[in-house]
């Protein structure tokens, strides 16, 4: 697909179709955008006057032949109040257009920005709106596409930067190449694949790509991710993808990348009640999340270093199935007691994380479907944010704020790590009923010992389990924008 910055003004853009944002102001409860008269001939204030549209968020209106533009048809997208603009609202405002648009043949597309919103903040929002609403989680259809054909957008925008344009391209296409491996089915997508289907995305990027094989895990001793794998016919592999900069800064920080990936969670031994129990095709969504970043971050070649670390496992009940009870020794030399076989995504992370340390990485972010508890927490809404190191910590949320993600800080502390002792090993893979999502990071902490780092739990926002006005069913790419915003924050 091809985009471009195109002049201010829109009258002399050529396109299929134009998407032009309105938001309303609180005081006058009309929505703002007289310029829409002109380029309808009243239409717009016609259409305000009797109703129909208001400029609220996500509302939208559809004017064929606007008589002052060189475009078959013009989709006004609603933002809400001009006063509560943020890069996230605008970037749902346009999806939600282009969800209506998208299949009905344009080829070629202009958008404007919203304004109000900084012109560069404006694309941005415009330009991920758009892509990650083309996304469709069709890929197994055989019959009822419901294909875009979109070949190009042209942003019509004052004073905007081309960087601004390459970052959010990138990022939103990295958001949906995590989205399309995330939504794989568990029969389609299994540890062997996911390393072969990176290895090819690393080639086709410039990436290095280092697959480390179950006989490679044994020489290592990562008893934690073994133990988790053996249930399964399907061997373990650990993916390692390096982006190293041209000049990278002397003393730089190197930024490790660490992604829950597992194939399928049945929950093992410990099994998993049938109801919904497929939604864990999903289950390695934040080893997609960090396939993504990482690929995005290679487009846009900050002076950072940055391997992304993801071990991936398929959790199954097979008759060498770990048992509940049984102790595992993790690469770290820490005994785990396994007292829930379902609790595997810590498992693989513990032994994740202490390699990501032992290749060089001075910063880790982890990003894990790890709890249901996170979900009873914070919903759908908001990512779980932990971590062990204030400024590390700060550092992300401030990423995840300018990304326009929403990510939610949560405490960790003794009080918790105590609630996973076990009298037989060093340390329980659970703990008790509450609290479920922070003594999962209170394991997880454990084995990033003394290195900044921090843990997102995507469970409540790696998926969306209906059909949204700004995407489809499956995979949201959830973590992408703040780990690309925090590699070109540091690097
Ligand atoms: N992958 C699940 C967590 C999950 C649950 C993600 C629902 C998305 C939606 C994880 O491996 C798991 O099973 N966690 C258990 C932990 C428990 C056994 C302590 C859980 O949350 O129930
Ligand atoms: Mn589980
Ligand atoms: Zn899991």
């Amino acid at each position: 697909m091809e985009f471009r910055l195109a002049g201010e003004d829109l009258a002399a853009i050529e396109a299929d179709a134009v998407i032009g944002f309105v938001t309303d102001s609180s005081e006058s409860e009309s929505p703002v955008g007289g310029e829409w008269n002109r380029h309808t001939s009243g239409l717009f204030g016609e259409i305000v006057a009797r109703n129909e549209f208001k400029g609220k968020h996500r509302s939208t209106a559809l004017i064929h032949n606007p008589v002052g533009l060189r475009a078959g048809r013009l989709l006004l997208a609603g933002c809400g109040d001009r006063s509560k603009l943020t890069l996230a609202r605008v970037r749902d405002a346009a999806g939600t257009a282009w969800r209506q648009l998208r299949t009905a043949g344009v080829r070629s597309l202009a958008a404007t920005v919203p304004d109000g919103l900084d012109a560069n903040e404006g694309v941005r929002a415009v330009v991920e709106g758009i892509l990650l609403a083309d996304y469709e989680s069709d890929t197994h259809k055989t019959d009822e596409k419901d294909r875009s054909v979109l070949e190009s957008l042209a942003i019509s925008v004052r004073d905007a930067s081309q960087d601004a344009l390459d970052r959010a391209v990138a990022t939103a296409e990295g958001q949906n190449r995590a989205r399309e491996l995330a939504n794989e089915p568990g029969n389609l997508l299994t540890p062997s694949v996911l390393a072969s289907r990176v290895t090819g995305l690393a080639q086709d990027t410039g990436l290095e790509c280092e697959v480390l094989d179950q006989a490679r895990l044994e020489s290592l001793k990562m008893g934690a991710l073994l133990g988790v794998a053996r249930g399964s016919k399907e061997p373990p592999v650990m993916i390692v993808v390096r982006y190293r900069p041209d000049a990278p800064a002397p003393d730089g920080p190197h930024l490790g990348l660490v992604g829950k990936a597992v194939t399928f969670d049945t929950g093992g031994i410990s099994l998993k009640p049938p109801a919904d129990m497929h939604l864990m095709k999903h289950d390695m969504a934040g080893g997609a999340a960090m396939i993504g970043a990482v690929l995005a971050i290679a487009a846009l070649k900050p002076s950072v270093a940055v391997t992304a670390v993801i071990p991936s496992v398929e959790n199954m009940p097979g008759g060498e199935a770990q048992r509940p009870g049984d102790i595992v020794t993790t690469r770290s030399g820490t005994t785990v007691e396994v007292l829930n076989t379902d609790a595997e995504g810590r498992l693989i992370l513990a032994d994740a994380l202490t390699y990501a340390a032992e290749l060089g990485c001075t910063h880790l972010v982890d990003a894990a479907t790890l709890t249901g508890a996170i979900v009873v927490a914070l919903g759908n809404v908001y990512t779980g944010l932990f971590g062990n190191d204030k400024d590390w910590t700060g550092q992300v949320v401030q990423a995840s704020r300018r990304a326009g993600e929403k990510m939610w800080p949560m405490p960790l502390g003794e009080e918790y790590s105590e609630l996973l002792r076990s009298p037989v090993a060093d340390v329980a893979n659970i703990g008790p009923r509450w609290g479920g999502a922070i003594t999962a990071a209170a394991f997880l902490e454990r084995f990033a010992g003394d290195t900044p780092w921090v843990h997102l739990d995507i469970a409540g926002t790696a998926w969306f389990e209906s059909k949204q006005p700004h995407a489809p069913v499956g995979a949201s790419g959830a973590g992408v924008p703040t780990l690309v915003e925090l590699a070109l924050a540091i690097g």
